[in-house]
């Protein structure tokens, strides 16, 4: 009587277990394959809605040293990821980006989006810039390379522009990612494409009001900062939701917005229960080294210990712990 009392205990904790299990790691590419959107909610190959929770690098010009294949394997499996963000780093004051080198920054995405795809994750080729409407022939180019490279590959996904800044939905904003979007379209017709919103990706109500039509696979960014954004942002996506657009959070620290501490636990949390909720996909700001609050690793980290538990900071813990939660 004991032993099937310990049984059914065993197996309701089994089962209890798997239902609860969300442990990112496990939630590969080669169990989900393509995936499309379906309403607001990603969806996979089989039609079972699938949440993707993981890290972004660092701006690549200035964090070379985690765009390897070693790196992203300690993303997958100590950061218990499934999707790593390579952040293109378009233009900076003084250290460049693809529009002065081209080809470097090339090869890092390369590196990066090659490892993600033989660790079995997804991941985003996000165009790291703020004014990328000042930039679209750049973009074109870039998107129109990668999306040729990468056509028809399931791990990827694509993010046309970081964070715009005051520009208006719709006159700027929208255009430009339509242009994006038809390049990016002719070389690769599903995967999924998530498009920058005002405000630095937070005012997914402006795209809500007038959303991109006539294509597939859309998303739109939300991006936010738990020690300074809150509810009224939460409440925002909320209702841009509640419209019908889809939510991609390609990037939120769990610090202020300037990446500076303190690390808002409570926060954070009221965060990650809210897109849990909705299954909205995430990924964590940043992979980086730099003393400030936001990265998850401590100083002079190699790529070697990328994420491994002796090297993360206070964000990175609170960080991979919801990655496997
Ligand atoms: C989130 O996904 C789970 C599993 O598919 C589902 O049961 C739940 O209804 C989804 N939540 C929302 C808000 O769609
Ligand atoms: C990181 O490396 C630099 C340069 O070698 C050194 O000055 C610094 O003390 C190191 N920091 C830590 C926390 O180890």
């Amino acid at each position: 009587m004991k032993f099937v009392f310990a049984l059914v205990g065993l197996v309701l904790a089994c089962l209890v277990d798997i239902s609860v299990s969300k442990d990112a790691a496990l939630e590969t590419v080669s169990k989900h394959g393509q995936l499309s959107v379906q309403g607001v909610d990603i969806v996979d190959e089989s039609g079972e809605k699938v949440q993707l929770k993981g890290m972004s690098l660092f701006w690549d010009v200035w964090m070379p040293q985690y765009y390897n294949k070693e790196s992203i394997d300690g993303i997958h499996d100590s950061c218990h990821s499934n999707v790593v963000r390579a952040a293109v780093s378009v233009v900076t004051e003084e250290d460049g980006g693809y529009i002065e080198t081209p080809e470097a920054s090339l090869e890092r995405l390369y590196a990066v989006v090659d490892a993600a795809i033989e660790d079995d994750i997804y991941v985003i080729i996000d165009w790291h810039d703020h004014e990328a409407d000042q930039h679209l022939d750049s973009s074109l180019e870039f998107f129109d390379i990668v999306s040729k490279k990468y056509s028809g590959v399931p791990n990827i996904i694509y993010e046309t522009f970081n964070e715009p800044t005051g520009q208006s939905w719709n006159d700027v904003l929208k255009p430009y990612h339509e242009a994006v979007i038809n390049v990016i379209r002719a070389n690769d017709p599903d995967n999924i494409i998530v498009v920058g919103t005002p405000t630095w990706s937070q005012s997914v109500d402006q795209a809500a009001a007038n959303p991109i039509t006539g294509q597939k696979n859309i998303m739109y960014t939300l991006h936010f900062y738990a020690g300074t954004h809150k509810q009224w942002l939460r409440d925002t996506a909320t209702n841009a939701l509640n419209n019908g657009i889809p939510i991609f959070v390609t990037e939120y620290g769990t610090v202020n917005a300037d990446a500076t501490d303190p690390v808002d636990e409570a926060e954070s949390r009221l965060w990650w229960d809210w897109l849990d909720e909705h299954n909205i996909s995430y990924a964590n700001w940043a992979i980086s080294d730099k003393l400030e609050g936001a990265s998850a690793l401590v100083a002079n980290a190699t790529s070697a210990e990328v994420c491994l538990e002796d090297f993360l900071t206070e964000s990175g813990r609170l960080v991979v712990a919801q990655n496997k939660a």
